[in-house]
């Protein structure tokens, strides 16, 4: 079965899809973009994706390229077209394509790439096991709570995680606290069973899975503080996590060589991995259309 996404007003093969050379996000990553999970015919938590879409936009001067609405409307058509039940809709906004110069286009139309493709969950020894990370400078732009296409240094990060042996990087700032992983927000969980994430500040992309966590751990009655660690801190945790759409709480139980706890996934993590898949079960069906107000905001 052939892939389509929808590029600029149309509805293309996925082969054949493709932006103008002198298209922005090419030229200079001039673009933010959003990724959603689709988790068993339900569209996960749209409405804070669509909040930071419109927050990213804005940030960068960047216009719409279409209601949100119509996005929405979109965005279902091509999981339909591609029969995702579970996985991931990509959406991505440049400023348009012009003639190359730094500065903004006068006359420039906001490019619009929608994609939506299905999803494994995540191995299930990963989850029992948990996954190695490394540790690694944080050298990126201070601007991280934009969900800009300007991902290089996370790249660079991630690959070096892999010819590590490991599955993620932790990105650590000039103070020696950790910021987040390349593609996921980093926590941890103190000896005194205490949850631990940095605060959503220009550091960090203030994720969208890690509002739900904070949202469900508070539910359930944990105690939480949004606050830097060290890495330090992070090796003596007794739990160790990180977040994202894809993951979405995937266990960390090694952190540059060092055995984080008993070295097994422990309860804390466990348990905010099933209540997030309990929230994701009860996600609206694609078919439904929300209200809708980040715009507005
Ligand atoms: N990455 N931090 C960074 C740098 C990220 O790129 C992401 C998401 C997150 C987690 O955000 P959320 O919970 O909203 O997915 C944190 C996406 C999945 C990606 O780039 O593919």
């Amino acid at each position: 079965m052939s892939r389509c996404a929808f590029v600029n007003g149309r509805y293309v093969q996925h082969a054949d899809a493709a932006v103008h050379v002198e298209d922005r996000g090419y030229q200079f990553a001039d673009g933010v973009y959003e990724v959603i999970a689709v988790h068993q015919g339900g569209l996960v938590d749209e409405e804070p994706h669509m909040v930071r879409l419109a927050r990213s936009l804005r940030e960068l001067r960047m216009d719409w390229p279409m209601s949100e609405r119509a996005l929405g409307v979109v965005m279902r058509e091509v999981i339909r077209r591609n029969h995702v039940s579970t996985g991931i809709v990509y959406v991505q906004i440049t400023r348009g394509s012009a003639p190359r110069d730094h500065k903004f286009p006068k006359h420039a139309t906001p490019a619009l790439v929608v994609t939506a493709r299905r999803g494994k969950a995540p191995d299930p020894r990963l989850l029992e096991d948990g996954v190695k990370i490394i540790t690694v400078d944080d050298i990126r732009w201070k601007r991280r709570d934009i969900k800009s296409t300007s991902l290089l240094p996370n790249c660079l990060a991630k690959q070096q995680a892999y010819d590590a042996g490991a599955v993620e990087a932790w990105l650590v700032d000039e103070d020696g606290l950790v910021t987040e992983g390349t593609s996921t927000n980093a926590w941890i969980i103190t000896q005194d069973g205490e949850l631990i994430t940095r605060p959503a500040t220009h550091d960090i992309l203030n994720g969208i899975t890690r509002l739900a966590l904070i949202r469900l751990a508070r539910e359930e009655g944990l105690s939480l503080t949004e606050r830097p660690f060290t890495v330090e801190e992070a090796k003596r945790a007794r739990e160790a996590f990180y977040s994202s759409t894809t993951g979405p709480v995937m266990p960390v139980t090694e952190i540059d060589e060092t055995v984080i706890g008993n070295g097994k996934p422990g309860t804390f993590v466990t348990k905010l991995y099933a209540v997030y898949q309990d929230f994701m079960a009860g996600a609206p069906k694609v078919e439904e259309l929300p209200a809708l107000k980040a715009a507005a905001e």
